[in-house]
């Protein structure tokens, strides 16, 4: 590779977004950054605190204890990417419980909850050589992104992904419940006010519904060698 350059990785959760910017990263030696686990982290803080359960968003509340969530990533040699790490605790386990996925629309929705992690995000990505996935990434965080690449799969096929995860975890949940989260999700995601998903107009489209992770990830990585070498 040449020239580091910015790669934003955007789309509907559960496309495998994450798998494949990790894989990249590793393979070209750039930093992973996973903001959808910042958004959570920031969910697990609300839960914590009482401002969010199955009853309530008290979001005034959140608002005003902002400057209380200090969010890092902290690099697992072992693992190969950084941890999410809330006031100095790791929270990668609690941040992917299905609790946790079905508050983190609401949460990504306030306005200050993302401007707060889009000027971290904007930070970490100074250097370029970067890998970062996300919903806003190519359209907010790095509007000047060199690749971008935008993904999508089907509902079910979604669903079908993340339950097999999260029953691999050892969680109890249903594929009916899986789904419903996942189609929900899609419409907050893509209806929100602040920063709704959608695909930036440079951005490349990838449907992954029947591809295999590894021809996905060829054809990315090739994008990323022509990208760094074209500059
Ligand atoms: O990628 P994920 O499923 O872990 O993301 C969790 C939620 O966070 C998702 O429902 C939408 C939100 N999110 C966002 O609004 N903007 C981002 N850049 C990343 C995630």
């Amino acid at each position: 590779m040449s020239k580091k350059i910015t790669i934003a990785i955007d789309g509907f959760s559960s496309t495998g977004k994450s798998t494949l910017a990790k894989q990249l990263a590793k393979e070209i030696g750039y930093v992973y950054v996973d903001t959808g686990a910042m958004y959570r982290a920031v969910t697990f803080f609300a839960m914590q605190n009482g401002f969010v359960d199955n009853t309530k968003f008290d979001k005034e509340s959140l608002i005003n204890s902002l400057s209380h969530v200090n969010l890092k990533f902290v690099y697992n040699p072992d693992l190969g990417f950084g941890e999410m790490y809330l006031n100095d605790v790791n929270v990668e386990k609690e941040i992917r419980t299905i609790e946790v996925s079905n508050f983190v629309s609401k949460i990504a929705e306030v306005s200050q909850v993302r401007a707060k992690l889009v000027e971290q995000q904007k930070e970490m990505g100074k250097g370029k050589g970067i890998v970062m996935d996300g919903r806003d990434i190519g359209t907010v965080v790095f509007p000047d992104a060199e690749l971008k690449i935008f993904m999508t799969a089907s509902p079910e096929v979604r669903a079908k992904r993340r339950f097999d995860e999260l029953k691999e975890k050892g969680q109890n949940v249903t594929f009916d419940e899986v789904l419903k989260n996942v189609q929900e999700r899609d419409y907050i995601d893509t209806h929100r006010e602040d920063s709704p998903l959608v695909k930036a107009i440079d951005a490349i489209e990838i449907d992954n519904s029947n591809l295999s992770r590894e021809e996905q990830f060829q054809k990315v990585l090739q994008l990323a060698k022509i990208t760094s070498k074209s500059l």
